[in-house]
C-alpha cells in the first residue's frame, strides 16, 4: 500500500496572525502563575543537564492558552515546535512520518490529543518513553518488527478532556498540568496587552468591561477586542471608551456575564422545556440544535464555573442564579 505523504492539515509550522499576538515567553505570559512557575524550574533543570524537558500534558476548558504554551515551552528551550493535532493524524505511517523527521530536541504539540486513534497512541508510548519506533515490516507470519532510534523530543499534549486520555497514554507524561479559567485582573492586563500590539486606544474601564465579558478567556477576549475595535474605527475615532465598548458588545450580544445566544438559548431551554431539569445532555442537545461534545467542551464548563450549572447523577440542572440573572421567578419545587 502506497504510503500517504504528510498532508498540510496533519502539519503545520506557520506564524499566523493569531500567533504574532500571543506571548512568546514565560515572562510575557499573564496568568497560570502556578503552571508557569513549575515549568520555569522543569525548563532551566533540563537546560542545567543538556536534557530534552520530558513530555507535557496541559489540559483544560478550550481557548485558556494550550497552544501558546506549547510555542512558548519550544522558545524557552530554544528549540522548533512541530504542530499538529489528534483528528489530523489518521494512520500510524502520518506519526512515524512526523517523528522521524523531528530535529533533535523539537517540541511536536499534538492539539486534542484525546482524540488520537488507540491504534497510533501505540506508535507513541516507545517514542515518549525510549525515543523508538516499532515498525513491522511484511504481514502474517512472516511479518518482522524493526526498532527505529528517533531523536529525543518533548511532547506537548493538550485537551480539553483529561479524563478522555487513555491511561497508558497519560502516564507517560512527566508533567500534568491543568490550566484555569483567568480571573477579571488577568483578562484586562492581556488585553491591554493586546491593544498595545494592534496599536488601539483603550480606556482602562473599557479593557475592565471586555475583561467581565470574556468568559475567563484570552481567546475570547482578544475575538472581542477585535470586535469592538471594529465599532470604534467605524463609528467612533478609534478610540474603544467604556461606553463605545458597552454599546459594542450590545450589538454583538454579549450580556453583563459575557454570555452569547447560544448560552442564552441553552439556560432558557432548560428553564422553559424542562422546568430547569434535572435533564440529560444528550437531550438538552438535541433541544438546542448543537452537539452534546460541543456543549460539554465548549459552553458548559463556564456555566458550572459561574454556578450556573450543576451536574447531578440525574442530569444537569439549572440553579437560582440563572432565573436571577434572567430576572424570572425562582420556582419553588
Ligand atoms: N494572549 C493570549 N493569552 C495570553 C496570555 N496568557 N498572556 C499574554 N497574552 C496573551
Amino acid at each position: 500500500m502506497e504510503e500517504r505523504v504528510l498532508s498540510s492539515e496533519a502539519m503545520s509550522n506557520d506564524l499566523s496572525f493569531e500567533q504574532s499576538l500571543r506571548p512568546q515567553k514565560l515572562s510575557q505570559y499573564i496568568g497560570q502563575d502556578k503552571v508557569k512557575s513549575n515549568l520555569a524550574v522543569f525548563i532551566e533543570a533540563a537546560k542545567m543537564r543538556k536534557e530534552t524537558l520530558d513530555h507535557v500534558l496541559l489540559y483544560g476548558p478550550p481557548g485558556l492558552g494550550k497552544t501558546t504554551l506549547a510555542v512558548v515551552i519550544a522558545n524557552e528551550m530554544g528549540v522548533n515546535v512541530r504542530t499538529t493535532s489528534g483528528p489530523a493524524i489518521e494512520r500510524p505511517g502520518d506519526l512515524a512520518a512526523i517523528l522521524t523527521s523531528l530535529e533533535p530536541g523539537e517540541v511536536l504539540f499534538i492539539d486534542e490529543i484525546h482524540r488520537l486513534p488507540r491504534a497510533i497512541e501505540e506508535v507513541l508510548y516507545p517514542a515518549m518513553e525510549d525515543y523508538c519506533l516499532d515498525i513491522v515490516i511484511g504481514k502474517g507470519p512472516e511479518s518482522r518488527s524493526v526498532r527505529l532510534d528517533l531523536p529525543p523530543f518533548t511532547l506537548v499534549g493538550a485537551t480539553t478532556r483529561a479524563g478522555a486520555v487513555s491511561a497508558p497514554l497519560r502516564d507517560r507524561f512527566g508533567v500534568l498540568s491543568r490550566l484555569e479559567y483567568y480571573n477579571e485582573e488577568q483578562l484586562t492586563d492581556i488585553i491591554v496587552r493586546t491593544a498595545q500590539i494592534l496599536d488601539t486606544d483603550i480606556d482602562w474601564n473599557a479593557a475592565v468591561e471586555i475583561a467581565r465579558r470574556s468568559r475567563g478567556t484570552p481567546r475570547i477576549a482578544n475575538r472581542l477586542l477585535r470586535r469592538v475595535r471594529d465599532f470604534a474605527q467605524v463609528r467612533a475615532n478609534g478610540i474603544i471608551s467604556l461606553i463605545l465598548a458597552d454599546e459594542a458588545l450590545e450589538l454583538l450580544q454579549v450580556d453583563r456575564l459575557g454570555l452569547d445566544n447560544i448560552d442564552h438559548k441553552l439556560l432558557k431551554g432548560m428553564i422553559e422545556k424542562f422546568r430547569g431539569g434535572p435533564v440529560g445532555i444528550d437531550t438538552i442537545a438535541a433541544s438546542i440544535g448543537e452537539e452534546a461534545a460541543t456543549i460539554e467542551d465548549v459552553y458548559e464548563p463556564y456555566l458550572l464555573q459561574i454556578g450556573f450549572l450543576q451536574r447531578t447523577p440525574r442530569g444537569r440542572i439549572v440553579t437560582p442564579l440563572v432565573y436571577n440573572h434572567f430576572k424570572l421567578e425562582v420556582p419553588h419545587k
